[in-house]
């Protein structure tokens, strides 16, 4: 990957109002938050929670402070992926709500300076949607080209060597007609073909459709894989070098995801976007290398806005390895693009159980990390109170995989259990004596109503790192760069004037070269408290600070 110069747009202060304090677009300055739906609120007691609970919260989000949220699939779907298998994409599913009360969210939202986004997923549908039923009706029928049918091989093997993401060979026989089908993930989500010009135009109708309504962007399932190969070559063996994913499935997904083609189709999107009056904005999921994260921004302009940096999240708690990828992401990605970052997500489990193994220190040092670095933060639902995976038994499982690889792998599940508003039966999220979807964790242990009124709590603290964002332009949108620190602490700069100093270590440290003031510290209450020389740091202790002169000192 060529190393391009970054170029940056001066930052202006104070221009755009109340909102933001800088002349960049919303997404860029402001934070991102996963709305899991079916976990975060449950309005109508049925235990699955919907958009009347999103709005009924929306008053802790403004509160808490975000941006925009981007609701995982609310569209309709039989859920054997919980909404990714769409079989209805401009209808809601009815155990979530209707498209009114979609309505409503976008507009009460926006009243509190939220935006909406939404999960599209493009890769594939339910194997019920009305396409996919038709397609497999004939050869002849009229969508049959619309997904990715080839004879199976003469032997009856399937038509080449691709195993699904989700296990086992990614083709499906069809009896009625004598081919197989594609399905990059379960059998049940065949693969829609992207060669074909009449998908592309049923999507551009899509995104209209809810664009129209006053939804604010999307985030893209799986962006990377949609195009495949014309040819459907067989994908070559995994070698030593390869990733774990390409090592677990024994090959590299050269054919059947990351075609170059693929680009052409986000252009096509990026160029709808860019027709509303405030540009629809285009996150990808993008689960590749940090070299080829770049190639998804285009040009910087004209391809995704965001991409989520999975080899950032994959990265364990450390200084160095989370700094180099860091680092690398700063330089691969071209002028005007613009990182995302985020610790956890509805497949990745939650960061204070993977980052943090639940101590508290870390989490908060990790939340700290996340809120400023250069780049949009996406926050899951939940991190901002800390909240650690749930253990589940095998029968409380609902994640296909889990059901699926139990008890060698446990599925997704630990990481969606229902947001903890309230230390009550129900956990606030759903009425006492229900039982909700997935068991609900030890809501007397981590909740967010106990948190809100804790001032040493961390949703405190994520607050207030929101808060230092908005009213800090150089922590928003300043430069990034690594300044030297000890072994075993990550400093650098933001803008100007401020500096981040987070000691990843289970000593204290003793940072010299610092002049300043603290403005906020993850472990107790520091803010104006003068730094002349010598800054000291509890073990997994971060500090933001404000110096008197530009940072390059610490050492
Ligand atoms: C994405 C989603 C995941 C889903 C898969 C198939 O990776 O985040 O939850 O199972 O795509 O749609
Ligand atoms: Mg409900």
């Amino acid at each position: 990957m060529a190393r391009r110069v970054l170029r940056r747009r001066p930052v202006l202060s104070g221009v755009a109002g109340t909102e933001s304090p800088t002349a960049e677009p919303w997404w860029k300055a402001g934070v991102l938050y996963q709305v899991y739906p079916r976990s975060f609120a449950d309005s109508d007691a049925d235990g699955v929670g919907d958009l009347p609970g999103v709005i009924a919260h929306l008053d802790h989000l403004e509160w808490l402070g975000v941006d925009g949220i981007w609701l995982s699939p609310v569209t309709r779907s039989p859920n054997a992926d919980w909404g990714y298998d769409v079989s209805d994409f401009t209808s809601i599913a009815p155990e979530l709500g209707t498209l009114d009360d979609l309505d409503r969210l976008i507009a009460q939202a926006r009243r509190r300076g939220i935006r909406v986004l939404m999960d599209l997923v493009p890769n594939h549908t339910s194997d019920q949607h009305p396409w996919f039923l038709d397609a497999r009706s004939a050869r002849t029928a009229a969508k049959r080209d619309w997904y990715v049918w080839a004879d199976p091989k003469e032997d009856g093997s399937p038509p080449n060597n691709w195993v699904s993401s989700f296990g086992g060979p990614a083709w499906t026989p069809d009896p009625g007609s004598g081919q197989s089908y594609l399905h990059n993930h379960l059998s049940v989500q065949p693969d829609l073909n992207w060669w074909n010009e009449e998908v592309r135009q049923v999507f551009d109708g899509i995104m209209r459709f809810w664009w129209d309504r006053g939804l604010a962007g999307f985030r893209i399932d799986v962006c990377n894989v949609i195009i495949k190969d014309a040819e459907l070559r067989d994908n070559p063996p995994a070698t030593e070098e390869d990733d774990l994913e390409a090592q677990l499935f024994g090959q590299r997904s050269v054919y059947n995801a990351n075609r170059p083609e693929v680009h052409e189709v986000i252009r096509r999107w990026r160029t709808l976007a860019e027709e509303y009056d405030a540009p629809r904005v285009l996150i990808g999921e993008t689960p590749v290398p940090v070299g080829e994260l770049a190639a998804y921004y285009g040009d910087g302009r004209d391809e995704l806005h965001l991409s989520f940096n999975f080899p950032f999240i994959s990265a364990p708690l450390e200084p160095a390895a989370m700094r180099s990828i860091v680092e690398e992401t700063e330089v691969a990605l071209p002028a005007g693009a613009w990182p995302a970052w985020t610790g956890s997500n509805h497949d990745m489990f939650r960061l204070a159980t993977r980052w943090a193994e639940g101590d508290p220190r870390k989490v908060r040092v990790a939340l700290m990390l996340l809120l400023s670095l250069r780049g949009t933060p996406v926050l899951y639902q939940g991190d901002e109170i800390g909240l650690a995976n749930t253990e589940l038994a095998h029968e409380d499982m609902r994640d296909p995989l889990g059901v699926r690889y139990w008890p060698y792998y446990a599925g997704r599940d630990a990481g969606r259990t229902p947001m903890p508003w309230r230390d009550a039966p129900g956990g606030g999220f759903t009425e006492p004596g229900v039982r909700p979807w997935l068991p609900l964790g030890d809501v007397h242990a981590c909740n967010v109503e106990s948190q809100r009124s804790d001032p040493h709590s961390t949703l405190t603290l994520v607050r207030a790192l929101i808060a230092l964002r908005r009213q800090e332009a150089d922590l928003a949108v300043g430069a990034y760069r690594t300044l030297p620190a000890p072994e075993g602490v990550w400093a650098f700069a933001r803008g100007d004037r401020h500096i981040v100093v987070l000691n990843m270590a289970d000593r204290g440290a003793t940072v010299p070269g610092i002049e300043g003031t603290v403005r906020i510290s993850t472990e107790a209450a520091r803010a104006g408290e003068p730094v002349t020389g010598t800054l000291e740091l509890r073990a997994w202790e971060g500090l933001i600070g404000a110096t008197r002169s530009a940072p390059t000192t610490a050492r």
